[in-house]
């Protein structure tokens, strides 16, 4: 190689799924530009992805491209699914601190070529704070790329301003009802979130704010973490300026250098077709993908199926499950249905596990059930009609690129802000957050399919276009990620 070698990117996400894609689409758009990138790994997650992905051979054509891995610190069988995901966070916090360090100090993890290249910028997410004295000391420019929309951002960085107005904690806990807190509480508007005043209701805040106890660890790690956003020398958002751009100028007040680069998936998409390169098929899934539903799909009447999928940490109830199954079934509407291995907890009804006979019949004739499916292709399928979908931040945007009507079911996390957004901001889908009932999900499936479809689908499609636009030569996304990327080569000393 003859002149300056280009810069050196070290990119740390969560290590889950939705982090893990986001990141990768985005080590993937740099290593497209020239720079050098490593991704930094928990060791379990590496090996799912070399289990069940394409993860070489999509970044086998990069020369400058290295993955590099830590431990997590929990045992390989540990449950790293539902509530459980928290215990990485937790553990990688303890155990994480010197595994860095070393990797830092590392000639061979991070060399090219048989030489060891200094790391010039570090790319991560939030939680994964231990890294920072690490490179603040090497003298090394950190930027926090928040897989999240900007309005779950936003939130939680106001989370203080709404402890202070007695937004939260909340009060007044139901333990009769599914709803578990007293519905008079979870309707109240909260008012403190500058810009969302007259959106959010209690219940719409992150799910991790949804708390009785204000020194909940959950709540206290967030409000903490989101704050010092401020000492990063920038923020990286996956969204784009005609869909949040509103809160984004909420978020640039206090974070001036922020880059609104998405949709990063279609983004990278439309990089690789410009380049005349393969761009059909760039999975990192952590399952492996069962494509016959691609062939289940080809034989359906367009627009008629509902893809249900709650993505890569929900777990069900053995009641939610039939709730969900017996609305579906009921709604008449062909659906095709993603239920992870991991997702179904408990067993409870004292049956076993068989299932109703109607629901046995009504899914042979109208329905299928797989594990994981590749879902960019599923979304983009012309027999698909609508995403009955938990709401995580790039099923959201994947099917916003589409122009595709949602219905949602929040779990966790800033899911229960996107669904909010979906259905009364973007208004291009309905939210059923904090409710499961086979009856209610019967009538909400017929009206994102059926009653209320065209009403969606106009609003639906008119975003879909404003994200192209943003992404193309002159959009606010393609400069964004431009200027980003001119930071980054001018990191290298
Ligand atoms: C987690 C959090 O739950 C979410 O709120 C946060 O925004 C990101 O991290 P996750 O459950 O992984 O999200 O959902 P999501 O962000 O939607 O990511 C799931 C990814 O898996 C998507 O990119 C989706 O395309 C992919 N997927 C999902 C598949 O490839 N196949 C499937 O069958 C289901």
């Amino acid at each position: 190689m003859t002149g300056t070698p280009p810069g050196h990117i070290l990119i740390f996400p969560v290590p889950l799924q939705g982090h893990v894609n986001s990141m990768l689409n985005l080590a993937e758009v740099l290593c497209l530009s020239g720079l050098h990138v490593t991704i930094l790994l928990s060791d379990y997650t590496h090996n799912r992805l070399l289990r069940h992905a394409s993860l070489h051979s999509r970044f086998s054509r990069y020369a400058g491209f290295r993955v590099a891995t830590i431990s997590d610190g929990l045992p390989a069988d540990h449950p790293r699914s539902g509530q459980r995901i928290l215990d990485i966070v937790l553990s990688l916090k303890k155990v994480g601190g010197p595994q860095f360090r070393h990797l830092m100090e590392s000639t061979d993890a991070l060399s090219y070529g048989g030489a060891w290249r200094r790391v010039s910028c570090l790319i991560m997410d939030r939680v994964l704070s231990f890294a920072i004295p690490v490179v603040e000391e090497m003298g090394i420019p950190f930027i926090y790329f928040r897989t999240v929309s900007a309005c779950s951002f936003w939130a939680y960085f106001c989370i203080q301003e709404m402890i202070v107005a007695g937004e939260i904690p909340l009060k007044g806990k139901d333990e009769d009802k599914l709803e578990y807190w007293k519905k008079e509480e979870m309707d109240l508007m909260v008012t403190s979130v500058p810009g969302m005043e007259n959106i959010l209701r209690r219940r719409d805040i992150p799910a991790l704010c949804r708390v009785e106890d204000i020194d909940d660890p959950g709540l206290q790690s967030v409000k903490t973490e989101t704050r010092r956003s401020t000492n990063a020398t920038a923020l990286i958002l996956n969204t784009f300026e005609d869909l949040e751009g509103p809160v984004l100028d909420q978020i640039r007040k206090h974070i001036p250098n922020l880059y609104s680069i998405g949709p990063l998936h279609s983004h990278l998409k439309a990089l690789l077709e410009s380049k005349g390169m393969e761009s059909s098929h760039y999975s990192s899934s952590f399952w492996k993908e069962d494509d016959s539903c691609i062939a289940w799909l080809d034989s359906q009447p367009a627009n008629s199926v509902v893809y249900v999928s709650f993505g890569s940490v929900t777990m069900l109830t053995r009641d939610e499950l039939l709730e969900f199954w017996y609305g579906l079934v009921n709604s008449g509407k062909r659906f095709l249905w993603v239920i992870r291995p991991d997702s179904i907890t408990g067993n409870n009804d004292g049956n076993g596990n068989e299932m109703p006979v109607e629901l046995e019949e009504g899914t042979k004739s109208r329905g299928l059930m797989v594990e994981w499916v590749p879902q960019q292709v599923v979304l983009g399928h012309p027999s698909v009609g609508a995403f009955f979908t938990h709401s995580g931040w790039n099923s959201t945007l994947e099917s916003i690129a589409i122009g595709l009507p949602m219905l949602c079911w929040p779990y966790l996390a800033d899911q229960t802000t996107n669904s909010r957004f979906v259905s009364e901001v973007w208004k291009i889908g309905l939210d059923m957050k904090d409710t499961c009932d086979r009856i209610l999900i019967e009538k909400m499936v017929r009206d994102v399919m059926e009653v209320r479809r065209d009403e969606f689908l106009v609003r639906a499609h008119s975003l879909a276009t404003l994200a192209k636009e943003a992404i193309t030569e002159g959009g606010s996304s393609h400069s964004n990620l431009n200027r980003l990327i001119e930071f980054l080569k001018s990191t290298v000393s």
